[in-house]
């Protein structure tokens, strides 16, 4: 008992920290004495675990990773805002909703719109019940365990300044600050692994994580901005729901302030936009929003947007440089695209030297040119784009740009086919797309053979090691170890994760061919047509492919184009001989489990947890971490704890290994 008031003073004291530091800006210890006191937690509550609180301070990170993402639907949709492209808009959304309310004057709350990700998280009586994406509007996916991860999301709400409402379902935005986000890229290079395109890429990925280890090493940060469903109290206005919500302990945009009619938001959208490069976070607009909810009432929504809210839209950012080169990339069907080298200039917080030319068409309709002074822009993540010429800055000496008609890899000739805009090198053994079909074949989504970057492939290639995905299957450790930058470890690790490689799936095996226009969702309505057999997929005709639910005629075209090449064909086939073997899907193998749900707890005897739950996976059902209504079966081993009582609880079947192997075995 005595350690159950210390414990129970540690954690509303660090909880208020929280608040100190996350909400109001103004933390009041320094971090080393919070350490002291989340240790000085850690410690009692190991002490004492029958004292265990899901919504302590030191409960963030979850024990096991998920199996997988489960649904939750949300009471109130999500809804988008519609986009206000420039002033004029926001003047009419303004005049609009005066009309509609029979009003002259209107207050709106003005708030930066994040880029981030919008998510939802659900407070019941002041704890935290779940969080989950936004999906659809209507159905998103339960985040809990990664939101939990996310050190300024209370897990218990503050109650002693503002009464709590028995439901409280809360919105925000989860982003990375832009100076976390180059951070955590320096550790992705370090670590080998690509560098994410952007903060809100990073932020997303970081939520999709099963693992929630994973997330709670990324650098999230979330603001709050609006309500889902609220029960047990009512607001009348959107300021009055945000300072409570700051007073529950979730944080708030501090750039957040009420503006009256047009001018309002004009001044608001305007100031904003000038700061957006200053700010530690990425913007992508202005949120403009009615604050009486009597008057949001009034107006409404739309099918997918309410009509008492607009976004204000800021301009992509334009700069104008000078184009030194034009370069020309091949790619791994032999496409030519021309890329500006540009003389390197700052825009939109980075400093660009490259901008896509996209094609000929696109160069000629420009008349783009070397040694042009050119204005381009660069819009969120896309790649920049040149705009126009400075035509006035152009020198006596120019001449219009063509792409050669001789691949600069290989000098084969080039063509252009049909309807396309793209002049491609004839050469299918160009060094360029060989190397550049085995970078595919060894990337993440396809075999995913670690350590067989591109700097490596394109070693293996000038070295004759290799010419064609087959010869990977061919390489020794011998052949390996005495090349530069080689020794007789990253060798021996290089054959391993090629020979791991070999056991792959019919999607992974099929996209890493690089049929084009068959990425991996389209290889997987292949798998579940043909059943995952190659051979049958190799013979088919064009009909039987173009019947496919969800297989277009280009892309039937282009998988008899592919098969028709009899080296093509030779390829599959060495790499089927050299060891590559397709293991069948459980959907496509006999589904003994259908679906059914097992959870594991105890030890097992005959095998490990893990390949139990794999067994299951392999045979069509489902293997999970922890109970609920769905669950069917419980495998309780010796040394089975609470799992079995929760099973008892909700009525889940419990059975021992043995009745396991039973079940498994019957086919
Ligand atoms: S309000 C109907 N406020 O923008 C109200 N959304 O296009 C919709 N967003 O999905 C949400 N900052 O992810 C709101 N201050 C802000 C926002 C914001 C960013 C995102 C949010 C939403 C999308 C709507």
């Amino acid at each position: 008992m005595k350690h159950y008031k210390r414990i129970k003073e540690l954690r509303n004291i660090i909880n208020e920290h929280n608040y100190k530091y996350y909400v109001l800006d103004d933390p009041s210890i320094s971090d080393g004495e919070y350490d002291d006191l989340f240790k000085e937690l850690e410690s009692l509550e190991n002490l004492d675990p029958k004292y265990f609180d899901p919504h302590s301070p030191t409960q963030r990170v979850g024990a096991e990773p998920l199996e997988g993402f489960n649904k939750i639907t949300h009471q109130v949709p999500m809804l988008s805002l519609a986009n206000a492209m420039n002033s004029e808009e926001l003047i009419s959304f303004h005049e609009r909703s005066k009309k509609m309310l029979g009003v002259e004057s209107i207050t709106y709350v003005a708030e930066p719109k994040l880029d981030g990700l919008g998510v939802e998280l659900v407070y019941k009586d002041g704890s935290l019940l779940h969080g989950s994406t936004r999906g659809d509007g209507f159905t998103g996916e339960d985040i809990t365990h990664n939101l939990k991860t996310i050190r300024s999301i209370p897990l218990q709400l503050r109650s002693h300044e503002q009464p709590l409402p028995s439901l409280l379902e809360v919105r925000g935005e989860v982003f990375i600050e832009k100076s976390e986000f180059n951070k955590l890229n320096q550790k992705q290079e370090l670590d080998g692994l690509p560098p994410f395109a952007n903060p809100r890429n990073a932020a997303a990925g970081s939520l999709r994580q099963l693992d929630p280890t994973i997330t709670a090493k990324r650098p999230l940060s979330i603001y709050f901005y609006e309500s889902g469903l609220i029960e047990g109290l009512a607001f009348e206005n959107h300021l009055s729901f945000l300072s409570s919500m700051q007073l529950w302990g979730l944080p708030i945009n501090p750039l957040i302030k009420p503006v009256k009619n047009d001018q309002g938001i004009i001044n608001y959208h305007k100031e904003t936009e000038q700061i957006r490069n200053k700010l530690p976070y990425e913007i992508d607009g202005t949120v403009f929003k009615v604050n009486d909810y009597k008057l949001r009432d009034d107006l409404g929504t739309r099918s997918r947007s309410p009509r008492w809210a607009v976004a204000g839209k800021f301009k992509a950012q334009q700069a104008t440089t000078i184009i030194k080169d034009i370069e020309i990339q091949v790619g791994r069907t032999g496409a030519l695209t021309p890329v500006a080298k540009l003389e390197p200039v700052f825009v939109a917080g980075v400093t660009v030297s490259n901008a896509t030319l996209h094609n000929q068409d696109e160069i000629d309709r420009k008349d783009i040119r070397i040694n042009d002074t050119v204005l381009i822009e660069r819009a969120g993540d896309v790649i920049p784009k040149v705009i126009k010429v400075v035509k006035e800055k152009r020198g006596n000496v120019s001449e219009p740009f063509h792409i050669p008609k001789k691949c600069p890899v290989c000098n084969h000739g080039t063509y252009r086919s049909e309807n396309e805009a793209i002049w491609r090198c004839g050469n299918i053994s160009c060094s360029r797309q060989v190397k550049a079909r085995i970078q595919h074949f060894a990337s993440k989504g396809a075999m995913d053979i670690d350590g067989l970057g591109e700097k490596v492939v394109d070693q293996l290639v000038e070295e004759k090691l290799i010419g064609s995905i087959s010869d990977l299957f061919l390489l020794t450790k011998k052949k390996l170890e005495v090349l530069e930058r080689f020794g007789e470890k990253s060798a021996d690790n290089l054959i391993k994760a090629i020979k791991n490689s070999q056991k792959t799936s019919f999607p992974r095996f099929v996209y890493g061919l690089g049929i084009r226009n068959v990425g991996e969702h389209i290889a997987r309505l292949f798998e579940k047509y043909f059943n995952g057999d190659i051979e049958k997929f190799s013979n088919a005709s064009l009909e039987e492919l173009e019947a496919i639910e969800g297989v277009g005629p280009i892309v039937a075209k282009e998988v008899t184009q592919f098969w028709s090449n009899l080296e093509n064909m030779k390829l599959v086939k060495e790499c089927l001989e050299l060891g590559v073997s397709i293991e069948k899907n459980s959907e496509t193998q006999i589904n003994i489990l259908n679906d059914q749900r097992f959870v594991f707890t105890g030890s097992l005897e005959k095998m490990s947890r893990k390949e139990a739950q794999e067994k299951v996976v392999q045979l069509g059902g489902r293997a999970s971490s922890s109970i609920s209504k769905k669950t069917n079966y419980l495998v309780a081993g010796p040394g089975s704890g609470s799992k079995v009582k929760k099973a008892k609880e909700l009525n889940v079947t419990i059975i021992n290994e043995n009745e396991f192997l039973k079940m498994i075995n019957s086919n």
